[in-house]
Parts: C-alpha cells; sequence; structure tokens
C-alpha cells in the first residue's frame, strides 16, 4: 500500500451535515488530484462517514467496513469519519486491523495528510474537536447542484438526555458572518439556486450581534440566489426577529423544521427538552401568524424510557394540533454515555413498535392533507431531477413537495406550474403557460 490512491469513494450516512462534510471532503481530495471512483469502479480509498444518531451504530459501521475486503483477500485504504470515528476514536483500531484513519468530524481538513500517512503504512487517528479550524482549511466551493447545503453552526449544548450530539459534534459553534456569505456567493457561482444552511442548533447561529435572521437578510440579497431554507432548529432559541423574517424575507420559504420529539410534558421533562407542548403548539402559532401558508415538519422519538399509552396519546394529540406538513419518527435507542440509556422503566420494542406505526399513520393523514390543499396552488418549483417517464421531470416546492411536471426543462430551471394533483408521496403538476394556452 505504498503508493497514494487515485480514487475515491465517500459513503454519507446519517442527517444532512453529514451530506455536506462528504462533499468537502470530496472537494478537498480532487484538490489534491484524485477524483471519485466511477459506479462500480473499485476505489482506492473508501471514506465511511457515519452516523451515531440512532441504533447499532458503531456495529453497523464495522460491519460496512468488514465489506470493503475484496474476492482476492485485499482491500482499498479505509477511512472511518463522522460521528462514529468521534465516539470511537483509537478503539475502532483496536477492534479491526481494517481501518487506516479515524478521522473526527472536526478534524476532516487533515485528511490528505493522514492518507499520506496510511498508504505508507502508519494507522493515524484524529478526532481533536478544534472549533471551526477546518473551515479555514478547505479549499473553496466549486460546481454544485441547483440545491446546496452550508453548514453555519455545529454542535449542541441542549443535552437532550437521549442525545449523542453534544458529545460527538461538541459544543455549539458559529461560523463567522463573512465565511458564510462568501461560500454562499461561491455556492451560487457555481450553479445553486437554493441554499439550505445547515446547523444541529442552526436558529442558535450567531456573530457579534447578528443572529440568523440578519444572515438569513444578507443571503437573501444575493443576486442569483432564489430560495434560502434553513434547519435543525431548536424552540428555545427561536426569536421574534426570525419568525418576522418568514413573513418578510422573499427568499426566505414557508417552511419549518421544529422537532417537538413528544408530546407529554412529562416525558418533555425527562428529555430535557426546556419547553412544554403548550408553548411549543404557540410557537407554532407565531409562525403561522407571520407567514400563513407556513408548512411545518419535525420530529418524534417514541417509547423513550418511562413512556406510557397516555403519554404517547398526548404525541398524537400534539400531531393533530400542529397538523404537521411533513414528520420524521424514530424508536427511542439507548445511546451509550446518555442520561436517558441508564433511566428505569425502559419501553419493550413491541409496545414501541406498535406506538411508531400509529404515529406515522396520523402523521401521513395530517401530510396527505397538507398537499391535498395544496392542489390549485400556483406557485414554482426548482427543478432537480429526471422523473421516470420520458420528458417528465420532478421539482420541490416552496414547501418541500417533490412535484412531477411534463416539461422540457434543465435541472435547477424554475418553472411556474400550478399544482393540479396530490399522491401520497408527491404532487402533479402543468406548466403555468401550458395551462393558460390549454
Ligand atoms: N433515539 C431515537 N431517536 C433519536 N433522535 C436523536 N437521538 C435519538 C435516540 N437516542 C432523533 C430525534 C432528533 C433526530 C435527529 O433524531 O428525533 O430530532
Ligand atoms: Fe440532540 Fe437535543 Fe441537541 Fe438536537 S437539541 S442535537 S436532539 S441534544
Amino acid at each position: 500500500m505504498a503508493t497514494p490512491p487515485k480514487t475515491f469513494r465517500i459513503k454519507s450516512f446519517g442527517c444532512q451535515m453529514n451530506v455536506y462534510d462528504g462533499e468537502r471532503m470530496a472537494e478537498m481530495l480532487g484538490a489534491e488530484g484524485m477524483r471519485a471512483a466511477d459506479d462500480g469502479e473499485d476505489a482506492e480509498l473508501v471514506v465511511l462517514n457515519t452516523c451515531h444518531i440512532r441504533e447499532k451504530a458503531a456495529e453497523k459501521a464495522y460491519s460496512d467496513v468488514g465489506r470493503l475486503r475484496r474476492e482476492d483477500g485485499s482491500r482499498p485504504l479505509i477511512a472511518l469519519a463522522g460521528c462514529v470515528a468521534q465516539a470511537e476514536g483509537a478503539e475502532a483500531q483496536r477492534r479491526t486491523s481494517m481501518i487506516d484513519m479515524v478521522v473526527g468530524p472536526q478534524a476532516y481538513h487533515r485528511l490528505p495528510q493522514m492518507v499520506a500517512e496510511a498508504a505508507a503504512g502508519r494507522r493515524v487517528v484524529d478526532t481533536d474537536l478544534p472549533a471551526l479550524t477546518k473551515f479555514n482549511a478547505l479549499p473553496a466551493r466549486r460546481r454544485t447542484g441547483p440545491s446546496a447545503f452550508l453548514t453555519v453552526q455545529e454542535g449542541c449544548d441542549k443535552f437532550c438526555t437521549y442525545c449523542v450530539v453534544p458529545y460527538t459534534r461538541g459544543a455549539e459553534i458559529s461560523r463567522p458572518f463573512a465565511s458564510i456569505v462568501a461560500e454562499a456567493r461561491a455556492l451560487v457561482d457555481g450553479g445553486a439556486r437554493e441554499i439550505t444552511l445547515l446547523g444541529q442548533n442552526v436558529n442558535a447561529w450567531s456573530d457579534g450581534d447578528r443572529c440568523l435572521d440578519a444572515l438569513i437578510r444578507a443571503l437573501d440579497r444575493l443576486d442569483g440566489l432564489e430560495r434560502i431554507r434553513y434547519t435543525t432548529s431548536h424552540p428555545m432559541d427561536m426569536s421574534d426577529a426570525l419568525i418576522a423574517a418568514h413573513g418578510e424575507v422573499a427568499k426566505l420559504m414557508p417552511y419549518l423544521h421544529l422537532p417537538v420529539q413528544s408530546g407529554s410534558d412529562r416525558i418533555l421533562k425527562a428529555m430535557n427538552r426546556s419547553h412544554d407542548a403548550e408553548g411549543y403548539v404557540r410557537l407554532i402559532e407565531r409562525f403561522r401568524a407571520a407567514r400563513p401558508d407556513i408548512a411545518i415538519s419535525g420530529d418524534f422519538i417514541v417509547g423513550f424510557p418511562g413512556e406510557s399509552e397516555a403519554d404517547f396519546e398526548a404525541t398524537l394529540r400534539i400531531v393533530d394540533a400542529v397538523r404537521y406538513a411533513a414528520a420524521y419518527s424514530f424508536k427511542y435507542s439507548p445511546r451509550p454515555g446518555t442520561p436517558a440509556a441508564a433511566m428505569d422503566d425502559q419501553v419493550s420494542l413491541e409496545v414501541m413498535d406498535e406506538r411508531l406505526q400509529r404515529l406515522q399513520a396520523r402523521i401521513a393523514e395530517h401530510s396527505q392533507a397538507f398537499n391535498r390543499a395544496s392542489v390549485g396552488r400556483s406557485t414554482r418549483i426548482l427543478i432537480d431531477r429526471k422523473g421516470r417517464r420520458p420528458g417528465q421531470m420532478i421539482g420541490k416546492s416552496p414547501w418541500l413537495q417533490s412535484v412531477h411536471v411534463e416539461a422540457e426543462a434543465e435541472i435547477g430551471a424554475m418553472l411556474d406550474v400550478t399544482l393540479v394533483s396530490a399522491g401520497p408521496n408527491s404532487l402533479g403538476g402543468v406548466l403555468a403557460h401550458r395551462q393558460a394556452a390549454a
């Protein structure tokens, strides 16, 4: 393994921030003269960019590593990256000799040097958390698709009792205003029409006395940028100014991902969420007052330790009260080292399965109702991929719905459409001018 690798493959799991990190690692390796392996081609370097949020994350990562052994017994250079790398550290290389590099989420700007060392036969670990230094060390952004991610904030100080993020991503930290605006400019120059600002607590972003609303207003002035989104927010950091921005900033899309996790005050308290159900619902009402058509999405955990049937029913009630356009729901998964993992009264898997099904059915009712209520609207979609049928393209509505349309259009085009039908997972649209002509 003395020659440095010429081709790489990066596999990102988990959240959008991992997708962003994966793109930046790819750009960096590209700047070093490596190229992404083609589909089906054997890469000489494989980076597993892992997620630690749920289930048997570490076990899954080790078995993914094991599968990289080729039929002839050889294997690529292997880097374990992301949150499992952060959590496991040097332990990863004690568990298996197949991992050459362990690189945490704050250290991946050092990947090229690590690859060089690993190619020379040394095993390397870097899971330091030197906040933000990586951003200055990464190469400038180049071409992107029409919809780009931009990490503006990382880490979490909230310490929800179920969550590993404060341990794997460290304390809350914001990137400086100027470097974010410069990266946004480069993304737009590279083809982005839409930018989603990312952070584990994105609405806690600040630089001096500027808060997220000020950043959004600054990006609103970028020529060529059409749409701004942000995710994920915490109810505790929500400001009046950010709510007001939803009624005032034209490019800010009418969509808010604001996880509540549970509808039971007792469980919210045990989760250390710092808000109750009623406070959350009132917050949503203020967003709706500022922007009546806003689509609300959320996250839920079923089967948190001690969750009774009555607690779970309170969760179903908050789903009805908010009428989510979309929501993600998960079975509680004990994370090593978190307070909830040591709590009494863990809920059985059967009960969790059954509650998850009921919750998902209830969420689906509301998201389908939201989609049906969109039919008849005239709106704009951002084309992001080809449809399955010839001549069909798929784009995103402002409310993040997938819309199928018959149109000759490039990826990245913005099309005026009328929404004419709603299926369970997507909508049908027709081009506005075509409809007018018919
Ligand atoms: N078990 C199940 N779901 C979890 N989440 C975070 N930690 C856990 C856990 N231990 C969910 C939360 C969060 C989303 C990103 O993942 O709903 O909002
Ligand atoms: Fe995890 Fe809670 Fe922080 Fe979100 S706010 S990242 S759920 S600890």
